[in-house]
This record gives C-alpha cells, structure tokens and sequence, in this order.
C-alpha cells in the first residue's frame, strides 16, 4: 500500500515505510506581526539581567563592607535566621554558618559556610530571593554588604573586609572541592 498526503506548498517530507508524508508550511517565522509585546529597553533587560557565575562575571557595581552588613542583616535578616545565623525553624529561615566539615557525615549541616562552593551564591541568591517577604528589595551595595557580613561570621573574610565585584571573586569558600564537575555536553546556555 503505497500513499503520499500533500499539503500545499511543502516545507518537509517524512517518509515512513510504506507512507509518505508531505507538509509544508506558508507561514515564513517571525515574518508576522502579532500585535502584541514590545521590544524590552535596555534598562528593562539589565533590571532582570541579575545572574553572577561562578567565575566573577556578572557581578555588579558598588561595595559593602562587614560593619555596614552587620547593620543590613539585623534589620533586614535576624528575624528569619535568627541573630547569630544559627536559624530561625518557625520563620523557616535555615542557619548560614557552622557545620564546616560536616559535609559527608552522620551529622551533615549544609550552610552557605559548609556547603556552598562559590561566594558568587550567596551575592546572586540574596539579591534575587532576600529577604523572603520582599525579594528584590535589596540595593546593590546592601547585598555586598551583608554577603561580606556573612562571609566574616564564617570565618571566610576578616572584620574589615569590603566586598565588591574584584574581592568577592577572590573568595574561596571551604567547600570549593565538594562537588564533581558535570559539565553536561548538550547544555551551552551560559557559552
Ligand atoms: C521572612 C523571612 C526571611 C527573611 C527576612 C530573610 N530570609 Fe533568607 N530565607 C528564608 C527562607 C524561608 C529561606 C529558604 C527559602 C527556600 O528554600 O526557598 C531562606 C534562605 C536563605 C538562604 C539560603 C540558605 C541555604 O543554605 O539554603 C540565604 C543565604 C538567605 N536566606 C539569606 C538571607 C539574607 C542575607 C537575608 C537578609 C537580607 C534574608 N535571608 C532574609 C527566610 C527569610
């Protein structure tokens, strides 16, 4: 049984067995205007375009030092993680320190301190997701800031630290070597 199916004006074949199918598209992409949707500004895509990777890129202007965070993380973080980062269960805010070493234990404690590989987390998670209740809200200096806060009470950075873009890339975090590389093959989105 042989039989061949033809849509006008043809864009691809399919041959299957004894079928064969024809379908072509009129249509050329992108050629439409839907009407709706604008072109972002520049200014609407830096708003979003907020990502820092590992190796230092994306970090943006402005500085914090510790004493500054300190101030930050009291009014802004204390409540969900508690005043010595130690947590805080019914605000559901997890400790941010301690549990170095732990990792691959019985008594495995992840924290930004024990677990995270790259400083550059800490700077991306907390401008993108804290404080909980108001993601987002946090200036650029005030996210360098309490990361250099953190990064003192865990005993990465010293008290008189000032973090900004060259000095967070520096940082080594104590898990660095904790995880295998897996670069997948077919994944190249950040290329
Ligand atoms: C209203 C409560 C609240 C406030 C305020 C808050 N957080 Fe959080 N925080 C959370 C919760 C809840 C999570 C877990 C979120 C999740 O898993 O999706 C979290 C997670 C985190 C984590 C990841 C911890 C981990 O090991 O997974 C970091 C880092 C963090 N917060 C930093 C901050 C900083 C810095 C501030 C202040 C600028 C802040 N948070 C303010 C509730 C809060």
């Amino acid at each position: 049984m042989n039989k061949k199916l033809t849509v006008p004006s043809c864009g691809a074949t399919i041959a299957a067995g004894a079928f064969v199918v024809t379908v072509s598209f009129t249509a050329v992409a992108g050629a439409e205007k839907f009407g709706f949707g604008s072109t972002p500004t520049e200014q609407e895509i830096a708003a979003i375009d907020i990502d820092v990777m590992s190796d230092g890129r994306g970090y943006p202007k402005g500085s914090g030092t510790v004493a500054q965070g300190k101030e930050v993380y009291a009014s802004k973080c204390a409540a969900c993680h508690g005043e010595n980062m130690e947590g805080v269960k019914e605000a559901g805010g997890a400790a941010l320190i301690g549990g170095r070493g732990s990792i691959g234990t019985p008594k495995t404690k992840k924290t930004v301190e024990s677990y995270w590989p790259y400083a550059s987390t800490l700077f991306d998670y907390t401008k993108r997701a804290m404080p909980f209740n108001e993601p987002g809200s946090l200036s650029n200096d005030e996210v360098y800031a309490v990361s250099a806060y953190i990064l003192h009470k865990a005993n990465i950075v010293d008290a008189n630290a000032t973090m900004n873009a060259e000095t967070m890339s520096k940082v080594e975090m104590p898990n660095k070597d904790g995880f295998i590389p897996d670069p997948r093959p077919d994944i190249f989105n950040y290329r």
